[in-house]
């Protein structure tokens, strides 16, 4: 059943587009983010109640700023532009942009003039986000001034062709009432319906799944992550024993890891074929020092040791991957429907050279509403909430060529932060936390004995996405706890130091 009220979003490239999806499904409207320039003829086939013009970091005044079809403004629905997006609308509509003369960043407060029904229950006076250089000078033809700040226009519409725009963004949550102006804009001006939930969501994959796949043949490639785990559990719930799970040791996972996670998966009855492949890649690890080199290896190798696993499977026709929606609009935004998409799990290329068919049952989610559906789904907390790891493992944690010693040094220390991250109760609050061997040995005295021993650093985190990332202010007296146990617990260790860096300018993994 497809969702009877949609709301799409045209993509100027600003960072908070993917806010304005979150927002509008929180409120369980459907929506999709499309590039700027997507055709409109794609577009009338949608059951669309609404468009929203984001926001965008160019200027409308610079030639080459993206520009998206005028007829947008007559496909009959309700248009919202926000801050670039009121300021294209301006543009196109005969209105004026002047460039640079109030730059206002941060935030502002704003005072409504007159009724509207975009701002219906907000305050005479509120406090918004604001992050734009250019501003309104004139309003196009049939337009009224709805809000205005001390610098500039704050809101404006067009009430008889249902056109609006805002300076600022709604989307914020600086923007005091940002959630109900995008709430009027859903409900009172598009007539939309809370219609769209993460159980209808699931229902309809599962149908979908099932008349894709008929009597095919499944593969997945399992991670020990939530978005493989989701998706697979998905699919199971569609094909049932259809899918076949590899799921690969290789040797570069946490202590005691695999079996683990293999434990829990048939806990969750996945069909999961367990592949022992560790010797291997540690084999082709065996004196490499560069991180890129060892990301590549590790790579190329996979996509071996599953296709010679799948092969052994007999037929195949579907590949399952946890592609997320941020992976898939990352790479369309503004650069064009005709951009690369990036695909998960280190299986890229594989349906290619197996000629396989996709199924992405997770690429209109974003990360939070994927683990909420893993919850509705069954799978457990330790799935759900488990941090991310990285694809190439322990391999760059363990600074230089990787060898079985320094692995099995690295897992002990690592075993050791994880379990007093868990006894702090911090586990869940934090992007990640682990450990990392240096290649850096120094002097250290233990008993009477002097030491000349491996250095661990300790890293732990706190980030929304992976991109930024701060360090956490431990409390000391768990720093303590886990260095004093690294080096009372783990031979070849006598330091331990911890990471403050953040990022930018380091990076989260140290290779
Ligand atoms: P960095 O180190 O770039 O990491 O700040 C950002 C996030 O990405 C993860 N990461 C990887 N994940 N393959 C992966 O699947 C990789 O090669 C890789 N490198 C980094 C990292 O753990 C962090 O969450």
């Amino acid at each position: 059943m497809k969702p009877r009220h949609e709301i799409l979003i045209l993509d100027f490239g600003s960072q908070y587009t993917q806010l304005i999806a979150r927002r509008i499904r929180e409120s369980r409207v459907y929506c999709q983010i499309v590039p700027f320039n997507v055709s409109l003829d794609a577009v009338r086939q949608r059951p669309l109640s609404g468009v929203v013009l984001s926001g965008g970091p160019m200027s409308v005044l610079h030639p080459d700023s993206p520009v998206c079809d005028p007829g947008v403004f007559e496909l009959g629905v309700p248009v919202l532009g926000i801050c670039y997006g009121l300021q294209l609308t301006a543009q196109l509509l005969g209105g004026e942009v002047r460039q640079g003369t109030c730059r206002e960043y941060g935030r502002a407060a704003i005072r409504r003039v007159g009724p509207s029904p975009l701002l219906d229950g907000v305050p005479e006076e509120t406090v918004v986000w604001m992050s734009h250089g250019d501003d309104v000078r004139r309003l196009p033809p049939g337009f009224q001034v709805a809000a205005v700040s001390n610098q500039a226009v704050a809101a404006a519409e067009h009430p008889d062709r249902r056109w609006y725009g805002l300076q600022f963004h709604p989307e914020v949550a600086h923007t005091r009432e940002g959630t109900r102006i995008l709430r009027n804009f859903l409900f009172t001006i598009c007539g939309c319906r809370r219609s769209w939930s993460l159980a209808s969501f699931a229902g309809e994959q599962v149908r979908r799944i099932r008349n894709q796949v008929g009597d095919g043949q499944v593969i997945c490639a399992l991670s020990g992550g939530v978005d493989s785990t989701v998706a697979a559990t998905l699919v199971h719930q569609a094909v049932g024993r259809q899918q076949r799970c590899l799921f690969v040791d290789n040797g570069l996972l946490r202590q005691a890891e695999f079996t683990a996670v293999l434990e829990r998966y048939r806990q969750l009855a996945l069909n999961v074929v367990p592949v022992d492949a560790a010797r291997r890649f540690l084999d082709a690890l065996a004196g490499v020092a560069d991180p890129e080199a060892k990301r590549k290896i590790i790579g190329q190798l996979f996509i071996e040791v599953f296709e010679a696993e799948a092969r052994k499977l007999g037929r195949v026709d579907f590949l399952v991957q946890g592609t997320l929606y941020p992976d898939v609009i990352e790479s369309v935004s503004v650069r064009g429907p005709s951009a690369v998409i990036k695909s998960h799990h280190n299986v890229g290329g594989l349906p290619d050279r197996m000629n396989l068919k996709l199924i992405e049952p997770l690429r209109e989610l974003f990360k939070d509403e994927v683990r909420r559906l893993g919850r509705r789904l069954g799978i457990p907390d330790t799935f759900i909430q488990r941090q991310p790891f990285p694809g190439p493992g322990l391999a760059v944690r363990h600074l230089g060529p990787v060898t079985p010693e320094g692995l099995d040094i690295l897992r002990r220390a690592d075993g050791i932060v994880l379990d007093e991250i868990r006894a702090a109760g911090l586990y869940t609050k934090l992007w990640q936390s682990f450990a990392v061997l240096l290649p850096v040995r120094s002097v250290g005295v233990m008993g009477d004995e002097r030491t000349y021993e491996y250095t661990v650093a300790v890293r732990a985190v706190k980030s929304e996405d992976g991109m930024t990332a701060d360090w956490v202010r431990l409390p000391y007296a768990v720093l303590e706890r886990i260095s004093t146990r690294i080096v009372n617990e783990v031979h070849g260790v006598n330091r331990v130091v911890y990471d403050i860096s953040a990022k930018p300018p380091s990076t989260i993994e140290w290779e």
